[in-house]
This record gives C-alpha cells, structure tokens and sequence, in this order.
C-alpha cells in the first residue's frame, strides 16, 4: 500500500513511525514532514491547502491511502475532495469535522442526543453573554466557538474574569474563531482523554491518556498546546470506558450518522469524570498530540489495516491490541513558549531509540545540514516502562540526553499517577 501521511509535528512523527513499520506498506509520503519523519518516510513539497495539488500528487504517484495528521486540513474538507476523487482517506468530513472546528455545534449535538456535558448557551453578542454569565455567576467557563489553536478557553474562577474574555472573544482575540462564544457551567472532577476509532456505523475503543497542559510544573503557569501526556489513565477504569462508551461516544457516531454527517476517524474525546461519572468538555476529531506519541508506544497491532478499517467502513473487521506497560512523553519546548521565543536554535544531539524508548520531532528542521528547533513545541521524548514511576524515569533520561541549550521540559509530568501508583 502507497501510503501519503499528512502533517508535521510529533503526532505525525509518531504515526510515521508506527505506519512504517506495517508489513502492508509498500511506500510513505509525507507532506511535509519534518526531519524525524524523514527516517521513515520520502517528504514531499505538496501545498496541502491546495487541494488540487495533493489529488495530483496521489494520482501521480499512485497513493491508496492518506493519513490526515491534523484537524485544520480537514476542517477544511480535504478529506471529502479525497473521497471524491475515490482515494481512502483516514479522517472525517468537513461536516462531521464540525465536531472539533465548532463548540457550539458539538453542544448542539450533546443536547439533542442527550450526552451528558456542561449546561451552556451560544452567544453572537456581548451583551447577552454578559447578561447570562451575571445570571449564572462564577465559576463559569467561556470558549471562543471556532478552531483557536487550544487558546480560545477561559476558565473564570470570578464574573469578572468571564466578563473580560468574553469581551475578548468579541474584540477579535480569537479573529473569525470569537465571532461566537459558548458559555458553559463550570465541570469539577479529574480530566481523561479517551481515543475511539469509527468508520460511521462502528467504533473500536482505542485508548486513555492525559496530558499536561500548563507550562509550569505542578500545573502552574499559562496552557500550551501540551506539555506532556501519559497512557493509561488511571482514572479512566474500565467501568469508566464502558460508560464513556455507552453515555458518549456511541448516542455520538448514530447521532452524526442520523444528521446526515456520518463520522469517520478518531473521536478524541475530551472529558471530565465528575461525580456523576464521565461528562464530554469537547471533541477533536484528530489524535491528540502528544497524546498519539504514547498511544503509538503502547499500540502493539499493526495500525495500517486499522486506521484503513476507519476509512474505508471495515472497522468491524479489525481489533487492537495494547501493551499493559504505560507509556510517557516529555514535551521539550523553546524557552519562551508559549510566549515568544528564538527560532532555528541549534540542537546537537539527540539520543538514538532503543526499544520502548524513542525521541519523537515535533518542531525541527534541517538548515545548513544542521538540525534547529522551529517551533515553540520541539521533541518528545516517549518511554515505556513497567510503572508510571518507570516510564517518567526512561523518558527522562532521554530529556537529559537531547543537547539543545535553547530547550526547556516540565520535570513532573506523569505526576498524578504516580502519586497513586505510590499510595
Ligand atoms: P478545551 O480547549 O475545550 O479542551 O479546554 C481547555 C481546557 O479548559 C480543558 O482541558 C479543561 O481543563 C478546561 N475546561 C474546558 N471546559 C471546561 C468545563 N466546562 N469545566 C471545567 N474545565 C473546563
Ligand atoms: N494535546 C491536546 C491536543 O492535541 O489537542
């Protein structure tokens, strides 16, 4: 199988590395990768807005299969102009991409297929928003309804802190994103990400992780787009799964399939296990990243005939089998991030992969045959280990073997679960 891979950060690395390693494959393309992903794949200059221009190149070169790494190509509907043209696709519609690219139609959706969520209403204008949150009172949590690259999220511990980003999301903080705002209750409990794979009319569960999001240790500081992540998570039990099963993902896949968007790819689910059990803070409709470095780690099936089981409506004919063993990734950022930072700062060296540990790119690149940092999230360095306590271990040796002077990590991550590992 031709297979084109699109995207170029870690996730993709991640999904590189795992697709390269399936029997089935005959050849990978990257559009554009980067150079981690260059160890398993031929990159290749395809303008990927350009919609023309990647259905000429999976006719050129013959492509079965592409792999849609990130959410803004198919929000942008790359994977409907694919299935067009009569090339799989791993990813869903424009419509059922509306999952991720709008709060306010996921909240929609929860509310007509009765899914359980936070409380909310959408807003168009300030004032009414304004009027609802006084009504409500704090804490209460404000969301710029369009994609916002993870920062269009304010959660307001007072009215006056939801008055403001309310403001902000109307002043075009988020540009076109803000132009609606979704004001929502305010969830307590301990956060999970969970992975399902559906072709529209089956699911087949992957697995837990949770990440970090703060850039500080002890979760202090601003959100990025993740710090680091770990699988499993503990919290997520298998009652827990079977309810997230039951009560979310699948009212989800027959409610889309009913509305006439059927889904297909990977719900990354988003939520919160409250007291009640498991709510849905939101939906994307990509693997997380760098939530997928972990879940490639732990994933000991052959992710090719799966992720096309996804694309192509088999999904009933495949399983997935996982490593008991957790996985952990330590994010390495540019020191700034997720404020300003240098680009294209040297990094000398990074530690070879031995097995159940791996550096995976992120945001690198080659400039005058030597490897720079250009982005704000750079490598991850992804272990395995029997503990929790273990993974963070080997993950961390890896962090203190990477010479990047430019590069910052959290020291903590996993730290939860170690915690109960511990108690
Ligand atoms: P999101 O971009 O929707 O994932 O939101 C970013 C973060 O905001 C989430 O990971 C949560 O930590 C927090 N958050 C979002 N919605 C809620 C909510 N309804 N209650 C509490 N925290 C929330
Ligand atoms: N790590 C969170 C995300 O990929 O959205």
């Amino acid at each position: 199988m031709k297979v084109l891979l699109i995207g170029s950060g870690g996730r993709e690395h991640a999904l590189a590395w795992k697709i390269a390693q399936s029997p089935l494959l005959s050849k990978l393309y990257a559009a554009p990768g980067n150079p981690g992903i260059a160890e398993h794949a031929e990159l290749v200059l395809v303008n990927v807005e350009n919609h023309d221009a990647v259905i000429r190149f999976c006719k050129e070169n013959l492509i079965d299969f592409v792999v849609v790494g990130p959410e803004a190509p198919l929000v942008a509907g790359l994977a409907d102009t694919l299935r067009a043209e009569g090339i799989a696709v791993f990813g869903p519609s424009a419509a059922a991409a509306q999952l991720e690219g709008s709060k306010g139609f996921t909240k929609d959706i929860c509310a007509k297929f009765n899914i359980p969520t936070g409380a909310y209403q959408r807003f168009n204008n300030a004032p009414k928003a304004k009027a609802y949150v006084r009504e409500q009172g704090a804490p209460i949590v404000i969301k710029a309804d369009g994609l916002a690259a993870g920062k269009g999220v304010t959660v307001a511990m007072t009215v006056e802190e939801a008055l403001a980003a309310i403001d902000d999301c109307f002043e075009g903080a988020f540009g076109a994103a803000g132009a609606e705002v979704v004001v929502e209750a305010f969830l307590d409990g301990e956060e999970a990400s969970f992975f399902c794979l559906s072709d529209g009319k089956t699911l087949l569960p992957l697995a837990t992780a949770q990440d970090h999001k703060r850039v500080g240790d002890g979760d202090t500081g601003p959100n990025t787009g993740g710090m680091g992540a770990y699988s499993p998570a503990p919290v997520m039990t298998p009652e827990m799964v079977e309810r997230t099963m039951k009560e979310i993902i699948e009212p989800t896949m027959r409610g889309m399939a009913e509305s006439g968007m059927p889904f297909s790819g990977v719900f990354f689910a988003g939520l919160m296990i409250t007291a009640k059990g498991p709510e849905l803070i939101e939906y994307n409709v990509r693997f997380g990243d760098p939530e997928c470095q972990v879940l490639m780690m732990r994933l000991k099936s052959d992710l090719l005939p799966i992720l096309y089981a996804s694309a192509t409506g088999t999904l009933d004919q495949v399983s997935a089998e996982w490593s008991d063993d957790p996985a952990l990734t330590v994010v390495l950022a540019s020191k700034g991030y997720p404020g300003s930072y240098a680009k294209n700062t040297q990094i000398t060296s990074i530690p070879d992969a031995s097995k159940g540990a791996k550096v995976f790119h992120a945001g690198t690149a080659v400039q005058d045959g030597k490897l720079v940092a250009t982005g704000g999230r750079v490598l991850n360095a992804t272990a395995t280990g029997k503990t929790v306590a273990e993974a963070q271990a080997a993950a961390y040796a890896l962090v203190d073997a990477v010479s990047w002077d430019n590069g910052f990590s959290r020291r903590d991550i996993g730290w939860q679960a170690i915690a109960r590992e511990k108690a």
